[in-house]
């Protein structure tokens, strides 16, 4: 291997992890086949007793696929990184394979919509205890913790408000505990924010976002220690929610330009940030990267840029809100996010639809609020679209 851990993160996202074939080929081929070839009963038997390392089967191993999981393991500065079918597979395999009935688990409030469903109702009825917290209240985190908690898992920022917490205060407070920290890293990516060297135990992505980045394919990964990942991928051996070839493939194709794209996404939205405060439409917009934002200064200090989701609210009700998006004629009206192109949304009737208005009420999603997960089309463009939603309100 390379001394790939001495590179830094763009080169690595472009070349870590790849060992070409005897075929001398430059891009990383894919490895659509099932099942692999013995080359006798002996080596079969060695595969299958795990005495020899080769692959036996494409639910525990495959070339294309491990090539991704290695290549993400540097990003993240992780010693080992395993590939799921999905994100939420990822938030999955991480669950079943660390906890067992009777933990407990402290989650924020603040994490994707079918976080919470995993959560609350899945793990719930296999004797998972589940307590909520706000994100940003470290005392919160603190006085949930139990005796039998054995996990925290959140989403820094968070969707969609763009609030962050400080990622070293909760670990401290997981480790105290003897639990560990799980931390979605799906809005920054490696390339803004390394959760693992802050404190944090477990990193999971939702690959489907910005590691493809051009809204292709679901796919997902957990990062972490070994020890902790052989249980992931023991599970995910047992149960199948794996990540196929061809769609990791496309993930390494995203991730040689995840280093640009992240600061171009964040270039792009800190001025459409910076623009609709300036808009008499446009009541507050929460974007970790304007001074206006309560965790300004942490999101500094934590991360090496801001991303590119931003939320606004405009002054007006559900039907102001209903109208501006109506009006825009070029970004997409879709809940992905992540991608090269602008994707505009109304988190209370779609992603955070089924929470009960309190719920929303109580996580700050007001009826008025449109998420945007900013692309990178010409501002000028995507002002101009949004400026199409603001004659409408
Ligand atoms: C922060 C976050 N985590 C996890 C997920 C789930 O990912 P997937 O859709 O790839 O299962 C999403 C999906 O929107 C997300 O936004």
């Amino acid at each position: 291997m390379h001394d790939e851990h001495d590179w830094a993160l763009a080169t690595q996202a472009i070349r870590a992890g790849f060992e070409r074939t005897a075929y001398g080929e430059h891009s990383e081929p894919v490895f659509l086949t099932s099942s692999y070839v013995f080359e006798s009963a002996e080596q079969a038997a060695a595969r299958f007793a795990g005495t020899d390392a080769g692959n036996v089967y494409s639910r525990y191993t495959n070339p294309t696929v491990s090539v991704f999981e290695q290549r993400l393991a540097a990003l993240e500065g992780a010693e080992m990184a395993v590939a799921t079918a999905s994100g939420m597979a990822a938030i999955l395999a991480t669950c079943m394979a660390l906890l067992k009935s009777g933990d407990h688990v402290v989650c924020s409030r603040s994490v994707f919509g079918t976080t919470t469903v995993l959560f609350s109702k899945y793990l719930q009825k296999f004797g998972v205890e589940v307590s909520f917290v706000a994100l940003t209240d470290l005392a919160g985190w603190q006085a949930a913790v139990r005796a039998n908690t054995r996990l925290l898992f959140l989403e820094t920022p968070s969707n969609p408000l763009n609030e962050i917490v400080d990622i070293a205060a909760v670990s401290a407070i997981a480790h105290a505990a003897n639990a560990l920290l799980v931390v979605d890293n799906c809005f920054c990516t490696p390339a803004l924010q390394r959760p693992l060297a802050l404190g944090a135990d477990i990193v999971v992505h939702s690959a489907t976002k910005y590691i493809d980045g051009q809204g292709r394919c679901l796919g997902g990964a957990v990062a972490g220690s070994k020890a902790q990942m052989d249980e992931v991928l023991a599970f995910l051996r047992t149960a199948g929610p794996t990540l196929s070839a061809f769609n990791a493939w496309v993930l390494l194709k995203g991730l040689e330009t995840l280093a640009l794209r992240m600061e171009a996404h964040s270039e792009n939205a800190l001025a459409l940030a910076q623009w609709l405060e300036q808009q008499p439409g446009v009541e507050q917009v929460f974007y970790c990267g304007l001074p206006s934002h309560p965790q300004h200064v942490l999101a500094k200090v934590q991360q090496s840029g801001f991303g590119g989701v931003l939320s606004f609210a405009v002054k007006g009700d559900k039907a102001a809100a209903w109208r501006f998006i109506n009006a825009t004629r070029m970004v997409s009206l879709t809940a992905n996010l992540g991608d090269a192109k602008t994707t505009i949304v109304h988190p209370a009737t779609t992603t955070h639809g089924r929470l009960s208005a309190e719920d929303r009420a109580q996580a700050g999603i007001g009826d008025n609020l449109i998420r945007l997960s900013v692309g990178l089309e010409d501002i000028a463009d995507i002002r101009t679209d949004m400026q199409r939603g603001l004659a409408a309100l």
